[in-house]
């Protein structure tokens, strides 16, 4: 099929499996109890790794593209009773967990992080690390805005114990910020580089594309640029366009948007330029250097996913989640917490955890996880491979999910997939598809009435 006849077909809305099963698949009745039984029994199923990820949910300003859970910057008085949450959020949560088991990654997310001074961030990872040990080299990692950061405060940051810094650039086309309400960078985006670097840490570049006034030329200058300043990891997001859920995203309409055929190119060249570049892809969105830690792990079978992206094996953990909106994902049960700041500092300060919602993994929902997330993370997807590692019999896999050959012959015909009894691999033309092929595989998708983003 050519490319055009692939998009007009396979460009439905279909789950991200960030994770499995999908996070609207969540239940009400799952409850705070829930949580704190999951947790408990957390120390003894599955991943002994400890991964925690905190949310800090504000913005100094909101960009009109935005897909997170971002709020305007609230008083200074809300901001440190957030925060004091937080702290006693950690609490509650860390006095259930093994204190043998040791630390292998911190992550925050938002919203905004870097709204937060590095000393209060620092008392986070102090509080976090507290109780417990660490895995050599754990991954300490914090998405950051550079429109706000001067040079004093991106040298706090480092020497608060970060060692890995994602820089939310998205483009360097000042139009383009312009027209979603978002700042460029407040220091050359060089300076940033060196005083991260003199510091050992790793760097991630974002970029967004799909967003008004971008082309596939423009987006191609964006990419080369960052390929200039040699960011560790690039991220080339596709904008997920879902007013319906985010209605700020409605004005971004009235500019006009770029059309699937368009976005397709952008993300094509894109990936050619970066690879070019010496660049690997991971997933579909995530290219690295040949000498980063994720490259090996695809190479070794030790690529991992989660909410918060791409992980090594030796990284991943079972994720304790703080914060307004944080999502726990833990080997049996995913939880999470309330959206809303106020219903969040008001649980916790009475002494409640603010799950609202979660899910309880069933077998075979597990089984159905492990194969979405190898065929999401590796391309590829060998049966007897994953029998052996699971120790289940292939077959059994098999039945969990909704393979169906007569399906995967039609991927194969269209050329997204090759495929017999025993493996299938992703042709190069289906990776922009991949979450097509892995909807195909979940029971749950025979039937859903849910709404998703499209792939492209
Ligand atoms: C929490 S933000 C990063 C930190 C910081 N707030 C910033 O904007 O730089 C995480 C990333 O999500 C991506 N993102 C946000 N909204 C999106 C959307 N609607 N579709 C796809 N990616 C999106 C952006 O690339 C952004 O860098
Ligand atoms: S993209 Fe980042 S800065 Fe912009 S609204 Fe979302 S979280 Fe806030």
């Amino acid at each position: 099929m050519t490319a055009t006849e692939l998009l007009a077909k396979y460009n439905v809305p279909v789950p991200r499996y960030t994770s499995y099963p999908p996070a609207n698949y969540f239940e009400e009745s799952f409850t705070a109890k829930d949580y704190e039984t999951a947790v408990k029994a957390s120390n003894s199923i599955g991943e002994q790794r400890i991964s925690f990820y905190i949310h800090i949910p504000f913005c100094r300003h909101l960009c009109h593209y935005c897909g997170c859970n971002s709020f305007a910057m609230m008083s200074p008085e809300k901001i440190d009773r957030y925060v004091a949450a937080v702290h006693q959020e950690i609490e509650k949560t860390t006095q259930l967990i093994d204190s043998h088991r040791p630390v292998s990654q911190i992550h925050y997310g938002g919203g905004t992080p870097t709204v937060l001074p590095a000393n209060v961030l620092k008392e986070l990872n102090d509080h976090l690390l507290s109780a417990f040990s660490c895995i050599n080299r754990p991954e300490i990692a914090i998405e950051c805005h550079p429109g706000y950061l001067n040079e004093n405060e991106w040298q706090s940051l480092a020497e608060a114990g970060f060692n890995r810094f994602s820089l939310g650039i998205q483009d360097f086309d000042e139009k383009v910020l312009k027209a979603v309400n978002r700042r460029p960078s407040l220091l050359p985006v060089e300076s940033i580089i060196q005083i991260l670097r003199q510091k050992n840490a790793g760097i991630n570049m974002d970029l967004l594309y799909g967003l008004p006034l971008q082309s596939e030329k423009s987006f191609a200058k964006t990419v080369a640029r960052a390929i200039e300043l040699q960011p560790d990891r690039l991220v080339t997001f596709s904008y997920a366009h879902v007013p319906w859920v985010n209605k700020r995203q409605l004005v971004l309409e009235k500019t006009g948007l770029p059309d699937k055929e368009e976005k397709s190119r952008m993300y094509d060249k894109a990936k050619e330029i970066l690879q070019q570049a010496g660049y690997q892809a991971i997933g579909l969105d995530h290219f690295v250097k040949e000498t980063d830690e994720l490259y090996f792990a695809l190479q070794n079978g030790q690529l991992h996913r989660n909410f918060q992206g791409y992980c090594t094996r030796r990284t991943t953990g079972q994720v304790y989640a703080f914060g307004a909106t944080a999502i726990s994902q833990l080997s049996g049960a995913y939880a999470q917490n309330s959206k809303n700041i106020e219903d969040y500092t008001e649980k916790i300060e009475s002494g409640f955890f603010p799950t609202v919602k979660g899910y309880r993994l069933t077998e075979e929902d597990r089984i159905v996880r492990e194969v979405i997330e190898t065929l999401m993370c590796n391309y590829s997807l060998n049966w007897q491979e994953l029998s052996n590692r699971l120790s289940i019999p292939a077959e059994k896999i098999k039945q969990a999910t909704a393979y169906n050959p007569a399906l995967f012959s039609a991927f194969a015909s269209d050329g997204i997939l090759t495929f017999d009894e025993n493996q299938m691999q992703v042709t190069p033309q289906g990776t922009l598809f991949v979450r097509n092929i892995a909807a195909a595989l979940d029971k749950r998708m025979l039937h859903s009435d849910k709404s998703f983003s499209k792939p492209v």
